[in-house]
């Protein structure tokens, strides 16, 4: 089959687009014929090094795929062959990556296709939707009627929590930096979408949750958290989400924090169990069904470009250049 593969870590460059062995199946695997795969920013940072995650070269890239069932293994329970299936977290803790014609998955990391979902659709929405579902829910408790801040709204996982958070009955506000993110955010169902660049961000974020309390749960999806502006809107009790920037090393208002007795709560997609992981993904499978959740597919291009692809998210994502909204999808030829 063909794949994308690297065998050393680098630049977008030292993707390889060539043919390797077919996965056999082992025993608890599902033998997947890919339809679409995803590119996420963690996808990035494997590739570059930056995040240590590769047992062994060469190795296939990416974490998110959808397909059909092939074949499956003589201990796989809830899948058989013509199912249709998506899933996330590969190219992880020694699981082969998704960037290939087939991919061999354990069942636990696989879910049921919506049939009137597209690949592209599933693939799009895999990382992005159980990270936003998992930060929402298991860890931050999001109740109905509380204020969601969601920093980023027309981003991969962004888009995810404004969707989310409004089928929950939370009030959404959200940011965008260009016009036509702006009217993504809107399309998405925000209540209240904001200009990042805007001189009186701050002011309007109060004057709209103010009459609720505040801010109850603030999603950061930026990799430089603003901890003092943050603290500054919170309503008490509130819940302040970090899962990006592991970099940073803001300054923090101690004092300001803890007098409103705030909780920060920072979780990793990947360090989920499976079953919590499928529990997200069952009710994201429902919400697509009740047209609450729909994932935003961005770029589609053939596997063969993943070097492109990874150069196209890299931009978006790290240097903030370039003009990507949606998710981006790529399709095995
Ligand atoms: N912890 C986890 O489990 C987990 C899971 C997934 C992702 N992540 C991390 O989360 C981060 C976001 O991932 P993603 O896939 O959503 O990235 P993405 O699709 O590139 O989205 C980034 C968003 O940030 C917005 N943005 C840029 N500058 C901004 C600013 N100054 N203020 C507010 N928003 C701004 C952009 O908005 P415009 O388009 O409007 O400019 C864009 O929509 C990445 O660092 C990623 O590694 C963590």
């Amino acid at each position: 089959m063909k794949a994308a593969f690297i065998r050393e870590t680098g630049a977008p460059s030292v993707i390889q687009f060539a043919d390797v062995p077919d996965p056999v199946p082992g025993p608890t695997e599902v033998l997947v014929k890919v339809g679409a795969v995803s590119v996420n920013p963690i996808d990035t940072y494997i590739r570059a090094g930056a995040v240590a995650m590769i047992s062994k070269f060469p190795y296939i890239i990416g974490a998110d795929l959808a397909g059909t069932v092939e074949s499956v293994g003589s201990e796989v329970k809830r899948f058989k062959a013509g199912d249709r299936v998506w899933g996330s977290n590969q190219g992880l803790f020694g699981r082969r990556g998704t960037f290939s014609e087939l991919a061999a998955v354990d069942e636990r990391w696989l879910y049921p296709t919506p049939a009137r979902e597209t690949d592209a659709e599933a693939a799009a929405g895999a990382l992005v939707g159980l990270t936003a579902h998992v930060g929402l829910f298991l860890h931050a408790n999001l109740a109905p009627g509380e204020v969601v801040f969601v920093n980023g709204g027309a981003g991969g996982v962004g888009s995810a929590v404004v969707q989310l958070a409004k089928a929950a009955g939370a009030f959404v506000i959200t940011t965008a930096g260009s016009e036509t993110s702006l009217a993504i955010c809107k399309q998405l169902g925000a209540d209240l979408v904001l200009d990042y660049n805007s001189h009186n961000l701050d002011d309007q974020i109060r004057a709209f949750s103010l009459p609720h309390g505040g801010v109850h749960l603030w999603f950061e999806t930026q990799r430089e958290p603003t901890l003092d502006r943050t603290v500054s809107a919170m309503a008490p009790r509130g819940r302040i989400v970090l899962m990006a920037g592991r970099a940073a090393r803001p300054e923090f208002p101690v004092g300001p924090f803890y007098v409103k007795d705030l909780r920060i709560i920072g979780f990793a997609i990947f360090n989920g169990a499976p079953e919590e992981q499928r529990a997200a993904a069952d009710k994201l499978n429902t919400l697509y069904e009740f047209n609450r959740w729909k994932p935003q597919v961005g770029k589609t291009m053939p596997l063969s470009e993943a070097a492109a692809a990874h150069q196209l998210q890299e931009d978006a994502t790290v240097k903030r250049l370039g003009n990507l909204h949606g998710k981006i999808v790529l399709i095995p030829e």
